[in-house]
């Protein structure tokens, strides 16, 4: 559990499932613009029971990080949002790909800002990545203004990069990289010379 002054970031398990199915029905119409077109699935508790025990696994096995946003004030009340960290890499890249949404009545109250700030230094200063890749469609303005205000910067366009209400669209790259994340030990080896 990562706990910021407003904010609790957890890996409820299968007891988060009924809270996730209520975020995904309500906020349906609010992220059907920004995000993957949501399948049948993900609006059934079961789904959620196997994907948040599922979330333990991957974060045990260093393979991502996927974590519910509660109100501290509020732990056992709605979901506000998810921060996801996964396609984890490791050797000579240490990188990973961050996602993330809130609900309607959670925006514009700071709130993914706060989240993506304890988040990212867990990911770095913790688990010792050396990059977060997370990119937005051009028009997405409140997300391209949430990686800008974490230091984020943009490296990139892809053209018709995913497939998001209804069309291929593309997307900007950023990237926020940690010049303090250490070397896996393997790597820390003197360059050979002949
Ligand atoms: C992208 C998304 C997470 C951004 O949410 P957001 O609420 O704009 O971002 P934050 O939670 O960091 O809040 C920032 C806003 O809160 C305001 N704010 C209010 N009180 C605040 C406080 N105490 N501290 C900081 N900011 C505060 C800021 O001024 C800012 O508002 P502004 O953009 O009008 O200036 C949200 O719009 C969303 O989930 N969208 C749908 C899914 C999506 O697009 N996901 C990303 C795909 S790339």
């Amino acid at each position: 559990m990562l706990t910021s002054e407003r904010l609790l970031l957890v890996m409820p398990g299968g007891a988060g499932a009924t809270r996730a199915v209520d975020y995904f029905t309500e906020n349906r119409e609010h992220l059907a613009p920004w995000e993957p077109p949501f399948p049948d699935a993900m609006f059934s508790r079961a789904f959620w029971e196997r994907r948040f025990e599922q979330d333990l696994a991957d974060h045990r096995a260093g393979r991502a990080l996927r974590l519910v946003v509660f109100a501290r004030s509020d732990p056992d009340g709605p979901i506000l949002g998810f921060c996801n960290f996964t396609q984890f890499v490791r050797g000579a890249f240490m990188a990973c790909t961050l996602g993330y949404s809130l609900s309607r009545a959670a925006e514009g109250q700071g709130y993914m800002t706060e989240a993506l700030r304890l988040s990212t230094a867990h990911v770095f200063d913790v688990l010792g990545m050396h990059r977060i890749q997370a990119n937005h469609m051009p028009h997405n303005r409140r997300s391209e203004a949430v990686l800008r205000r974490l230091g984020f910067e943009v490296e990139g366009y892809a053209r018709d990069y995913i497939y998001i209400h209804g069309a291929w669209r593309d997307h900007v790259l950023t990237a926020l990289t940690n010049p303090r994340a250490p070397l896996p030990e393997y790597l820390r080896t003197e360059v050979l010379t002949r």
